[in-house]
């Protein structure tokens, strides 16, 4: 089986592509350690609201004509709905992870074997890096984030890979642990931030490269509103993310809010369910 991929047909801000993505449904999702500030052990959680909310936001991506493709999820690894940790694929080319934490390591080979299976090119990482929570794709240039999972080594190792400009940040703030906590891509030119997620330098090189940005608020980054999807016009958000939504309607985006409230419980939102499968 040869994998279908997106293929980007921007041809100016704003108007929408069909992306290719990659989800695992969270059949054994649960909060059984802590890894972020987010979660809480002793806290329950239900597997099934999860399901049925993941579900919802399957439902929307393929109604606006997104391929999407599933993962099998494996018992015992209960953050492995979050797929956008699974790697980072580009050009053909699946660069894996390799996950800080031990209580996710088992996740990397996973993926490798499933993008293996799809015929994409796999890398195998010789640095940490947790994929596209710490690297996203703005136009040609790739975001790489580092401070409290990718090392800075991972950075090197994406731009020998890809040939493509890769623009090094550092996250301070433990709460916006990965870069799709902290930052999120809408098209090729744009992008939405949290200020106080990164040091001053990595917001000198932001305040610079996209003065037009929308800036967050805390609030909305609080309920991991910027942990979104985009298709270039469709932008698939936190539904309490309200100001953010109103940001993007006010520049003529379509925000589309979905309640993913049982996954906030391990640390995610959207984008984090969301592995984007470039060709
Ligand atoms: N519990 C997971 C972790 O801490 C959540 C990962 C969220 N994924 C993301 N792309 N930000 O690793």
């Amino acid at each position: 089986m040869t994998l279908e991929t997106s293929v980007n047909t921007h041809t100016h801000p704003g108007q929408a592509t069909r992306p290719t993505v990659l989800m695992c449904r969270p059949e054994h999702f649960t909060v059984s350690y802590r890894i972020n500030p987010w979660m809480h052990p002793e806290d329950p959680t239900d597997t099934s609201l999860a399901v049925k909310q993941w579900t919802t936001l399957y439902n929307t991506y393929v109604d606006l004509g997104f391929t999407v493709h599933l993962i099998e999820s494996i018992p015992g690894l209960p953050d492995m709905v979050y797929a956008a940790n699974g790697g980072f694929v580009l050009d053909g080319i699946a660069y894996g992870a390799q996950f800080h934490y031990p209580e996710r390591q088992p996740e990397g080979p996973a993926y490798m074997e499933w993008f293996r299976a799809q015929g994409l090119d796999v890398r195998e990482p010789e640095s940490t890096n947790e994929g596209e929570g710490d690297f996203l794709l703005v136009g040609d240039t790739i975001l790489a984030a580092s401070g409290f999972r990718s090392d800075t080594s991972s950075h090197q190792e994406i731009a020998n890979i890809y040939s493509r400009e890769v623009v090094s940040l550092q996250l301070v703030n433990p709460s916006y642990y990965h870069l799709d906590t902290a930052l999120a891509v809408i098209d090729e030119t744009t992008i939405a931030y949290l200020p106080s997620a990164f040091d001053e330098a990595s917001l000198s090189i932001l305040r610079e490269r996209y003065p037009e940005a929308i800036i967050a608020t805390e609030e909305d980054a609080a309920f991991l509103g910027l942990n979104s999807f985009s298709d270039g016009h469709n932008v698939v958000i936190a539904e309490r993310a309200t100001t953010f939504a109103r940001d993007l309607a006010d520049r003529g985006y379509n925000p589309i809010g979905v309640d993913l409230s049982e996954l906030l419980l391990g640390g995610g939102g959207v984008k984090c369910c969301t592995l984007e499968l470039r060709a």
